[in-house]
């Protein structure tokens, strides 16, 4: 039996320098079949006479009516000259300065790289290091890699597909040589991975071995010398998607959660989607089901399903045809589609833990979680919900941060507050044209609200229950009339200057038709490139109010792309478009690593660095550029020691076999292999 017919199911859904299978992969050909939200996102007045009907579509109870808002403030100070204060430990603490730069990574910023080029460039004086790629055996008992004898078997014991979050710890007590390193396999490129006469059945097995996650130690012999990661090291764990995860919080256990192989609605099989994600203060690992509708057929009758985006058509993938949980039209599993969609937390220290679905920070297309410890002690996480006019949220902890106590602080995420942001621009609507130019007053910035949708632990959403707010997260969300976005990656609070930065990836829609014209926070019209908005919570982290600026409108000045870099001299900014990930590095310097360059100035992915104050605020820098096709993910940036690493995701994806696209990173003439990179110091 032939490979599944990915390009017959899909064949009207790419855009831009993407293609049709790659779109069907990626993301369920979202693009094609138009955003998920077609809410009017009324008003608090109208929320009372939509309740009813609303409670008719979910078969709810009654909810509790406390709804909170928080008073608006002023726009954002600012940026201060200072330099960073260098104390981000995460626990409390002040607001600090922003840093004007200051890093022991010093480099010259590289030329944008043409998208069709196959190269992973970076900056001159450094070099770039495969660690760990697709196939690489992770146990003793793996097999080597072999293109043309793949099996699920082999695939189960080795690294994943398609790396996307990655972080890295060290080994207390082994001086530096040895970490841990935990990454996301966020889907499959099937259209690469075999040869076309796999078999279809053999095909969805492998597929879904290369999904789920891995945790894998690496050692080096001193900082000079980069990572290599070490087969059948004793924390090695591949999480797959037969593997239990516990559902954790108020919607566990719940009715919307239970299906025939678990009438308890407590235990699910498998993450899926995994996408973005974050290091918590206690050392365990966030990370964001996205993507996961793409996975299932569903009968999509009902609103729930539909503003998720499920659809009652085979998937691109066909899993349903082998296992049944993955078509929701199957009696007993209808609510298997609400078991994705979830924070979830893995302990790497712990390969016999059972990682967890925290259902309190909701239900949505999670691009990941961020933590902070608020000033109070409470813990704070954010999450965007990564789709066109879709929402930005915040967790705020029931409990709070127990220094060195580990075994507590694994808990936090399991109870709290959730609340979805507003956003409200200072300046008047008639200079907001939809251009990206700055209005008169020289800045898009305003003031924002938190609105509750879980208060005290109680649903705050006139007409849902507080399971229904968990689970159906966006319609809840819906219902009290936050700011549609223009689909929000990461979101990262910086533990220098505490202000939290919003990866707004890119919004073809903005404006288009009867879609949501253009706001101060969303100023472009047909948003190709993408923003970054920096909000300052003003030393209350878990305060329901919040100034914001925009920090970049990203784009190619030097195409007439109308940007802005807050204020800093375009012409000298390295070109960027469609941000995706965060990090920080050891002075708060914003790093920034993008996906759909391609599709937006036409450059290759890559990684950046943003000076956030002093001077040079909103100047851009290019440190590396990755392989056509290719999405730059989970930087982490090591600026003591000079060094900073990557993800290559989905290299040469446009490709077929055959007539691959890119033989990254081996260059063997064989195809690409999503690969994690460590960039560092030529030596000698
Ligand atoms: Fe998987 Fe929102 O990127
Ligand atoms: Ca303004
Ligand atoms: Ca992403």
């Amino acid at each position: 039996m032939a490979l599944i017919d990915l390009p017959l199911l899909m064949k009207d859904a790419a855009r831009g320098k993407r293609s049709a299978v790659t779109c069907a992969l990626k993301c369920a050909s979202q693009c094609a079949f138009g955003p998920c939200n077609h809410s009017d996102n009324p008003t608090f007045r109208d929320i009372a006479s939509s309740a009813l009907s609303r409670r008719a579509v979910l078969g709810g109870g009654t909810g509790a009516l406390a709804i909170a808002l928080g008073g608006t403030q002023g726009a954002l100070a600012a940026p201060g000259n200072g330099k960073g204060n260098g104390n981000g430990n995460g626990n409390g603490g002040k607001s600090g300065a922003l840093a004007p730069n200051g890093s022991k990574l010093r480099f010259e910023a590289i030329a944008p790289v043409e998208y069709t080029a196959d190269d992973f460039t970076v900056a001159e004086g450094f070099d770039w290091h495969p660690i760990i790629r697709w196939g690489d055996p992770l146990f003793d008992d793996a097999p080597d890699f072999d293109w043309n004898a793949q099996s699920a078997e082999a695939q189960r014991l080795q690294f994943g597909y398609n790396n996307d979050y990655t972080e890295i710890q060290e080994i207390p007590g082994t001086n530096g040589k040895r970490a841990v390193m935990f990454v996301n396999h966020e889907y499959t490129n099937e259209n690469i991975m075999f040869p076309p006469e796999t078999d279809a059945d053999d095909a969805i097995e492998i597929g879904m071995a290369a999904h789920g996650l891995t945790v894998v130690e690496l050692e080096r012999k001193n900082k000079n010398f980069p990572y290599s990661y070490v087969r059948g090291a004793a924390l090695n764990r591949r999480i797959h998607l037969d593997d239990e995860f516990q559902l954790t919080g108020p919607a566990a256990g719940s009715d919307l959660l239970k299906t025939v192989d678990d009438p308890e609605g407590r235990t699910v099989l498998g993450t899926l989607g995994n996408c973005a994600g974050g290091l918590t203060p206690w050392g365990t690992l966030l990370s964001g089901e996205e993507n996961f509708h793409g996975y299932f057929r569903s009968a999509a009758t009902s609103e729930a399903e539909q503003r998720y985006g499920f659809a009652d058509r085979a998937t691109a993938r066909g899993w349903e045809s082998k296992h049944e949980r993955f078509d929701a039209t199957t009696e007993g599993y209808e609510n298997e589609i609400n078991r994705f969609g979830y924070i979830v937390e893995v302990d790497p220290f712990d390969p016999t833990s059972t990682p967890r679905k925290h259902t309190s920070l909701g239900r949505f297309k999670h691009e990941g979680a961020n933590v902070i410890v608020a000033e109070n002690g409470k813990v704070v996480a954010y999450s965007g919900d990564d789709e066109r006019f879709d929402y930005l949220y915040k967790f705020v902890s029931r409990d709070t941060y127990v220094e060195g106590d580990r075994a507590h602080n694994m808990t936090l995420l399991e109870n709290g507050d959730l609340f979805v942001a507003k956003f409200t621009g200072n300046s008047p609507a008639s200079e907001i044209d939809g251009s990206g130019e700055l209005p008169e007053d020289g800045a898009f910035d305003g003031s924002g609200e938190w609105l509750p949708l879980v208060l005290d632990g109680e649903s705050a959403v006139p007409g849902f229950t507080l399971e229904e707010v968990l689970v159906h997260t966006r319609l809840a969300a819906d219902a009290v009339g936050p700011t549609k976005m223009d689909r929000c990656e990461d979101v990262e609070p910086s533990l220098h200057s505490r202000r939290v930065y919003v990866a707004c990836t890119n919004n073809s829609n903005r404006g288009v038709g009867d879609y949501a014209a253009a706001d101060e926070v969303n100023p472009r019209t047909e948003n190709r490139d993408g923003h970054i908005v920096e909000i300052d919570e003003q030393g209350d982290q878990t305060s329901t109010a919040f100034a914001w600026n925009l920090l970049l409108v990203a784009g190619d000045p030097a195409q007439g792309d109308q940007t802005y870099f807050s204020g800093f001299p375009v012409e000298q900014v390295s070109p960027i478009s469609c941000p995706d990930n965060l990090a920080f590095d050891s002075v708060g310097n914003l790093w920034i690593s993008t996906d759909g360059a391609p599709s937006g100035i036409g450059y290759n992915d890559g990684l950046f660095r943003v000076t956030l104050g002093g001077e040079a605020r909103g100047r851009v820098e290019q440190f590396l550029s990755v392989p056509r096709d290719g999405e730059t993910c989970g930087p982490i940036i090591r600026d003591e020691d000079r060094t900073a690493f990557v993800s290559v995701q989905h290299p040469g994806e446009d490709g077929e076999w055959g007539a691959q696209l890119s033989y990254f990173p081996d260059y063997d003439g064989q195809g690409p292999k999503p690969t994690v990179v460590q960039v560092l110091p030529q030596r000698g």
